[in-house]
């Protein structure tokens, strides 16, 4: 690896950390009765606790300091005073923004428990994230990811959202290329030592199509049917990938035993 990719490799991963650490704090609060204002308070004061900035907040007209999104919402939540209630599945997607670097990453969690369809969907959502993982390196092109990705979760059932993708991601939050998480493998871009981006794949229990409500952001299912996503950002090094935003709690998934 270059000087300059090392720098990015170096930056992204302290951002990776925070972003991840913010979420090992929000783990600890979810339960019944809590709202997405609070997670988004603890979201905002955690990551300015730790140097850093929250990259969401007034990105692109945002109001708010992560993403929260319950149930059908497919991504990009806007936190407010809704009370979780037990049995309710909720995405947090955190982007920490440190010293010029983004590190961008999103978990589901259980409130109270949950049923048993929910938690098939979040475990096939974190098993296609983590499948698209292991394949990573240079050489491979950005279609191996999608297909990776669809492949698995047709065969469980579930369907991959189209409206939305992974993205580059660097002194920029968003830059190219996208990152689909469905296609044909050995199709479009190669994917060279170096590369930062992110996989975040939507995955929906029903039809994958989805809708953005009147607040011009919140994106949900348009059947109504349930809605999951993980996020990571990684890196691709000489002999393989990085993944800058693991829980050094363990905390990657649900269950949490915090
Ligand atoms: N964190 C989201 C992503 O994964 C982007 C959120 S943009 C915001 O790319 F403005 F809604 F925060
Ligand atoms: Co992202
Ligand atoms: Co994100």
């Amino acid at each position: 690896m270059t000087d300059k990719m090392l720098e990015a490799f170096n930056g992204t991963r302290e951002a990776g950390s925070i972003a991840s650490a913010t979420l090992d704090e929000i783990s600890k609060i979810i339960k019944p009765g809590i709202t997405t204002n609070e997670i988004d308070k603890i979201c905002f004061e955690f990551i300015n606790d730790n140097g850093a900035y929250s990259a969401p907040l007034f990105y692109r007209g945002f109001p708010k300091s992560c993403c929260t999104s319950p149930n059908h919402t497919v991504c990009h939540g806007i936190p407010k005073n809704k009370i979780l209630k037990e049995g309710d599945i909720l995405n947090v997607d955190v982007t920490a923004l440190k010293n010029g670097w983004h590190g961008d990453t999103s978990r589901m969690f259980f409130v109270g428990e949950v049923s048993t369809k929910a938690k098939k969907l979040v475990n096939a959502t974190y098993e296609a994230l983590i499948k698209s993982i292991k394949i990573l390196k240079d050489g491979i092109y950005i279609g191996d990811i999608g297909s990776a990705i669809q492949k698995y979760v047709e065969s469980e059932g579930f369907s991959v959202v189209r409206d939305f993708c992974g993205h580059g991601t660097g002194k920029n939050f968003h830059e190219p290329p996208n990152i689909l998480h469905f296609g044909e493998a050995k199709t479009g871009e190669k994917i060279k030592t170096g590369m930062i981006f992110t996989i975040e794949p939507m995955i929906n229990e029903g039809s994958w199509e989805t809708k953005t409500l009147n607040d011009g952001w919140t994106a949900v299912t348009r059947d109504k049917k349930l809605s999951a996503q993980f996020e990571h950002t990684v890196g691709i090094t000489d002999n393989g990938y990085e993944i800058f935003t693991s829980s050094k709690k363990g905390l990657d998934f649900p269950p949490y035993k915090t």
